[in-house]
């Protein structure tokens, strides 16, 4: 499956036999290039950065290596090939054949998944602008300008869908999706945790690590959609966002590296005096766990949902790894462990399956993380450095759900106001931390080099030696 580049907006979706569309999507280009030079990456149009394109969806075309200038990434539309003969996995239409078009009683739900995923899709290139002026690394900063263009290429996935399938109101939501802005007052961004500022590079790599697996986990939802083109679409998603992954993963893993490096060498744990020698204290990459970790589990919204039990009843959003499950896919009569709170304790009950969906892909995430967070303490178990990382309790800092009214410990106790207030400062960053992590902030882009705060990563990019001249600045 072959991408055509010669068309002005590259696709394997055969827009030249569809003038509509065509017409549809030309207009919104040059809008989509007015939204990238006003809240694209700041300062970066005649950079020739290192990218990967996608030439061809098959395993082995996506990933084509070469020098673009950002401006002129080719952005397009690229679906997954169809499977022939596919059935909807689950719900009420469990057996029957996936749809090629949108069942007119299921078009607002469509339209409302398709518009919230969307959304997140500009509103993290927004959040993430201003970074290249502080990148610690070309390597560094080739990795962040990656993760933009395909941001935004994730952004046309959506728009094609609003575009093809829901006419005029489609239309008018694409226009909208470039109109709202992280963190703005009076139009923001759709969901909280991409209104949250990304103010420097340890918050870019939990960013990435945290909510771009939140976008993993939605995306394999929706890949088991029923509706067919929305399934497509996500799953060539999927191919991306693993990268966005690697990207908070390893930045992290380089970051605590550096840190247990210089604690053995200085033979102390002492933050003070590791803020002193200029790396990041663990206990503040910890409280930055704590915030990203606890903002990005709201996004799986409510724990009991009764739209939820809709979307999936009515087949227009799975579970994770549906079809792996070894249940009836209907869940009719099917009961899920949910928390409550009960008196002054956090105790399991069962609620119905169906409306429990959110609570059960936030488990999965959690399941996930949780893993990767493990990774991460290898770092410090390699160097002999006694510390390691924690996952929080799933009511911390919660402002979405049943824990939204409630103050709760990281370890899952239910404190009061008075307490939380003496300890919420070794729990979440504070501006002082904040503020030290951003005096770490200086541009490093001499080839081969790397800010302190950090080590060099193991690899280079697409086997490139980690002294790449990854971006040129002309
Ligand atoms: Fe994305
Ligand atoms: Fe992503």
């Amino acid at each position: 499956m072959n991408i055509d580049y010669s068309q002005k907006i590259p696709n394997n979706v055969g827009l030249s036999d569809d003038r509509t569309l065509q017409r549809a999507l030309e207009h919104w280009q040059p809008e989509f290039l007015n939204w990238w030079a006003d809240m694209g990456p700041e300062g970066s149009t005649a950079f020739d950065v290192y990218l990967r394109t996608a030439v061809s969806v098959d395993p082995a075309g996506w990933a084509n290596f070469g020098y673009v200038k950002m401006p002129d990434y080719r952005w397009g539309i690229f679906l997954n090939p169809a499977e022939t003969d596919r059935r909807i996995g689950f719900g009420d239409h469990k057996g029957e054949p996936a749809w090629q078009e949108i069942p007119g009683e299921y078009r607002a739900n469509l339209r409302r998944i398709v518009v919230t995923q969307g959304d997140t899709e500009p509103a993290s290139v927004e959040q993430q602008r201003h970074l290249g002026l502080t990148a610690p690394s070309l390597y560094d900063l080739r990795n962040l300008f990656q993760i933009n263009v395909e941001e935004g290429r994730h952004l046309w996935a959506m728009v094609y869908l609003l575009h093809r399938y829901f006419g005029r109101d489609g239309r008018e939501e694409a226009e909208a999706l470039l109109e709202r802005r992280s963190g703005d007052q009076d139009n923001p961004r759709i969901l909280g945790a991409f209104n949250e500022r990304t103010p420097d590079w340890l918050s870019f790599f939990m960013f990435t690590f945290f909510t771009d697996r939140d976008g993993k986990f939605q995306l394999c939802a929706l890949a088991e959609s029923g509706f067919d083109p929305l399934a497509r679409t996500t799953k060539f998603m999927l191919t991306e966002e693993a990268h966005h992954m690697f990207v908070g993963e390893s930045g992290i893993a380089r970051i605590l590296q550096r840190t247990c490096e210089v604690m053995n060498q200085h033979k102390t744990d002492d933050p003070a005096k590791l803020r002193a020698l200029g790396v990041m204290d663990l206990p503040t990459i910890q409280r930055y766990l704590n915030f990203h970790y606890s903002v990005t589990i709201d996004l799986f919204g409510a724990d009991l949902s009764s739209n939820a039990a809709t979307f999936y009843s009515t087949g227009i959003k799975g579970r994770f790894e549906e079809s792996k499950l070894g249940d009836d896919h209907v869940l009719k009569d099917a009961t899920y462990p949910v928390l409550e709170i009960s008196g002054s304790e956090i105790v399991t009950r069962e609620a119905p399956a169906l409306n429990a969906l959110n609570e059960k892909l936030r488990d999965d995430y959690i399941r996930d993380t949780m893993a990767g967070v493990g990774r991460w303490n290898k770092v410090m178990q390699k160097n002999g450095i006694d510390f390691q990382l924690t996952v929080p309790h799933k009511a911390f800092h919660r402002q979405i759900g049943t824990f939204s009214g409630v103050r709760v410990a990281p370890d899952g106790s239910i404190v009061g106001q008075a307490e939380w207030d003496a300890k919420v400062r070794s729990w979440l960053p504070t501006e002082e931390d904040k503020a030290y992590v951003q005096s770490l902030m200086g541009r490093v882009v001499d080839v081969g080099k790397f800010a302190n705060w950090i080590a060099p990563p193991p690899l280079g990019i697409n086997k490139q030696a980690i002294d790449f001249e990854y971006v040129r600045f002309n």
